[in-house]
């Protein structure tokens, strides 16, 4: 087919006339939109939920995209557009939490009617697991921005529609309550931005996680559930004898197919990684001792440096429920001119939601788009897959864009979200306050 070769001479070409000229050639990657389009489309076939396994010391969790599962075929564009809008409610409600921690004493009674909590969304955490808990499979989904970890429990007060059986603690033999007395039930204070409160019954810990999209959790704190942030409330803590607080993932794409894994353990050896795991010191905010923090040092286009003010300052969050990452704006701009300046000769596009650099590429199945790589302090590495640099808005491929955005507010946290995280072994030390980037063709065998 003539549209199918042509993209591919015309990158040949631009890149012998950079050669010739004596001048740098840019790094590329082929990005295949045909193969992308075909496997979205198979989506809805066959819903296998994830399963587990267990290698040396460590717990392997196959990952999927949770997208496969759903029921309901909606339309390309406004699928999209929905979860744009989702993952800017997260993103606001991340902003917020981090906000109210930060000028903690003075709010208190004032903020609490602030709908954010935990900050999850529900909607936009699109990364499951099934784990056994106590002989009853539960599929969870996985969110390193939380601590708290949960299922929904019967009795089931206001229960949202979930897929498998509704876990049961009475015929639990390992379940148990938490008083409201007790430590943890405190901690809930730092992990849902709520104080963990005594109700009608002392024996049980009240919490309240709320949700942007009207879904909510609201009853007993069970101990003992997933929920991978940072602090002593977290599976990553409490699991630290079993697995000493090491656990890493591998994130899939959506394609019906793909599946990744999260390894709770350091079991380096079940990693498939392609290059060698470089890591990055976690910063410490006692603040934010919820969030994972790295310091962002540089990034490069193509293997051409940015120059921004922002690097080195500020700390950057790493995020797996977070979709799109968000970028200080002098990084982002210096990012999208070199971005534009080297993927040129593409017809532009209308932004979409909060993305803003566009490509019309209807005619092209594959176009080689420019590298793009995260520096972090150590020399660690982040290099964007090829599938986490545009975002296909159009299934066609008239619109294009490429999946990053800008911070609204120079006072908001930048986050690497994960889109850009996808076929990378990304490794959480928390002991060592380390946290490791290689990368890796995402799958569960
Ligand atoms: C839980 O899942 C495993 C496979 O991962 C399966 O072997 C087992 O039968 C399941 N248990 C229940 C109670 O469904
Ligand atoms: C829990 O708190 C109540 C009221 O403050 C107190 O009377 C009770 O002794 C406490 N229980 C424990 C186990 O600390
Ligand atoms: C995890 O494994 C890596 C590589 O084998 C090692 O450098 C690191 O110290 C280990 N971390 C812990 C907490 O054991
Ligand atoms: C980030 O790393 C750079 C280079 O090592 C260093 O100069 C800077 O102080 C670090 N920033 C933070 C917030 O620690
Ligand atoms: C995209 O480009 C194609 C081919 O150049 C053109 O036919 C089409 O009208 C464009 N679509 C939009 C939405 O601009």
């Amino acid at each position: 087919m003539a549209t199918a070769m042509l993209p591919f001479f015309l990158s040949l070409v631009s890149l012998c006339l950079i050669n010739a000229n004596g001048v740098n050639s840019f790094e590329k990657k082929m990005f295949n939109m045909q193969m992308l389009q075909k496997k979205q489309q198979l989506g809805t076939q066959g819903c296998l939920l994830p399963e587990s396994k267990r290698e040396y010391n460590s717990i392997i969790l196959e990952m999927k995209d949770r997208g496969h599962c759903s029921e309901k075929k909606i339309d390309w564009t406004k699928r999209l557009q929905k979860q744009l809008i989702l993952d800017e409610l997260r993103v606001r409600s991340i902003q917020n939490r981090i906000r109210k921690i930060s000028s903690s004493h003075n709010v208190e009674a004032s903020q609490t009617q602030i709908p954010l909590a935990s900050g999850v969304n529900l909607q936009t955490l699109n990364y499951i697991v099934t784990m056994g808990l106590d002989k009853q499979n539960m599929t969870v989904i996985v969110d390193t921005g939380s601590d708290l970890t949960w299922v929904q429990c019967e009795p089931c007060m206001s229960c949202y529609n979930q897929q498998g059986p509704v876990f049961k603690p009475s015929t639990s033999s390992s379940y148990q309550s938490v008083s409201c007395n007790s430590s943890t039930c405190q901690s809930l204070r730092l992990a849902t931005g709520n104080t963990g409160a005594c109700g009608r019954n002392p024996s049980t810990c009240n919490y309240e996680v709320n949700y942007g999209d009207g879904s909510y959790t609201n009853g007993d704190l069970v101990s003992g559930l997933m929920g991978l942030g940072r602090s002593k409330l977290s599976l990553v803590s409490q699991t630290i004898a079993t697995f000493g607080g090491v656990f890493s993932y591998c994130l899939p794409t959506t394609e019906a197919a793909a599946s990744g894994s999260l390894v709770m353990g350091n079991e380096s050896s079940v990693f498939n990684n392609v290059t060698p795991i470089s890591y990055t010191r976690m910063l410490t905010n006692p603040q934010l001792s919820s969030f994972y923090i790295l310091n962002l040092t540089g990034m490069d286009v193509g293997g051409v440096a940015l120059l921004a003010p922002s690097f080195g300052s500020g700390g950057i969050m790493i995020d797996s429920g977070t979709v799109i990452t968000r970028l200080p704006s002098s990084v982002y701009k210096a990012l999208k001119a070199e971005f534009l300046k080297q993927f040129s000769g593409f017809p532009p596009a209308p932004g979409f939601s909060i993305l803003d650099t566009c490509f019309n590429l209807t005619g092209y199945d594959e176009v080689s788009i420019p590298t793009i790589n995260m520096h972090f302090e150590d020399n660690a590495e982040l290099n964007v897959d090829a599938t986490g640099i545009f975002y296909m808005v159009k299934e066609d491929a008239s619109q294009v864009c490429l999946a990053i955005s800008s911070l609204s507010d120079p006072y908001d946290t930048a986050i690497i979200g994960n889109y850009q995280q996808r076929n990378q072994r990304v490794i959480y030390d928390t002991k060592q306050s380390k946290v490791g980037f290689a990368v890796e063709q995402c799958s569960f065998s």
